[in-house]
């Protein structure tokens, strides 16, 4: 069985991080990752291709994607996660093109905010189907082939919004609260075909980020025990672990990588 390694060469000096170059080896590994254009996603997609891995970046950015997966040699696959056709095309063109499927990272998402009283029903179905139902679906479609290989990893992106909340945020919060709970049962239901099912729960800057205007962006920064806010290839550290051998041991875990701030 093919095993994945860990590398490390992390610089750390005076509690500055100076150099992430922190990597995996996961030579010909067939990796998912949803959300892949830009940020958080773009991050993680590009760990795993430097890592050897063959990444299918998914995202219904069509433009953006192309560009990113050039980049990094990536496979473009333009699709929406929150359409079943779409997410079984996806996982079809991969098993066409690698035979297996190694880690799946559900990590696409949308803000559409809006406290609860003026919240719309389109504007709740859309966030609660891209984070929500987006990852039930690719970790759906994925199930046959961990099943049979025998051997998966999962991981899901939640957010510290799910567990303490956040004004603007119930259909946000709820996906992500939601995603925790699906974390946990999928693991428990995938374990017995040696597949772990983790999620990471971040803090990043990116244009996610961007989006919250700059006085509570500043507050927000300032309640983060660490101080900043991370790189998203900090996220990705956190990711390749989870999927590598290294972390064989751990399933239904989620896993703050946010500064502290939910201490
Ligand atoms: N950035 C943070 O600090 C932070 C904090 C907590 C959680 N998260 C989570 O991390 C993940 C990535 O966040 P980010 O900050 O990189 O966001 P981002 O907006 O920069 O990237 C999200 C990506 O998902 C894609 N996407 C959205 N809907 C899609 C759909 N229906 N189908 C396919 N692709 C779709 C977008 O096109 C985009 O490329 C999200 O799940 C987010 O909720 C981020």
């Amino acid at each position: 069985m093919r095993r994945w390694r860990y590398r490390s060469n992390r610089t750390v000096g005076g509690g500055i991080l100076m150099k992430a170059s922190t990597t995996f080896d996961f030579d010909g590994a067939s990796v998912i990752v949803t959300g892949a254009a830009r940020g958080v996603g773009l991050s993680i997609a590009t760990r795993f291709a430097t890592a050897g891995a063959q990444v299918f970046m998914v995202d219904f950015d069509r433009e953006e994607l192309e560009g990113a997966a050039a980049d990094i040699d990536g496979v473009p696959v333009t699709a929406d996660v929150s359409c079943t056709a779409d997410v079984e095309a996806v996982v079809a063109q991969v098993l066409e093109s690698c035979g297996r499927i190694d880690v799946l990272v559900n990590n696409a998402g949308i803000l559409r905010d809006q406290v609860v009283w003026k919240l719309s029903d389109a504007d709740w179905d859309a966030v609660l189907g891209v984070h929500l139902g987006g990852t039930f679906r690719f970790t759906r479609a994925c199930t046959p082939s961990f099943r049979a290989q025998n051997r998966g990893r999962v991981i899901n992106v939640t957010s510290y919004t799910g567990l303490r909340g956040n004004i603007g945020q119930s259909n946000y919060a709820a996906a992500k609260a939601g995603i925790i709970g699906f974390t946990k049962t999928t693991a428990k239901e995938l374990a017995r075909f040696g597949v772990t099912v983790n999620a990471i729960s971040p803090n990043a800057e990116t244009r996610m980020v961007a989006s919250i205007p700059d006085a509570r962006k500043a507050e927000l920064a300032a309640a983060i025990p660490l101080g900043r806010f991370a790189h998203p290839d900090e996220m990705a550290d956190a990711v390749a672990f989870l999927a590598s051998d290294s972390a064989a041991y751990i399933t239904g875990v989620v896993l703050p990588v946010d500064g502290g701030i939910s201490i």
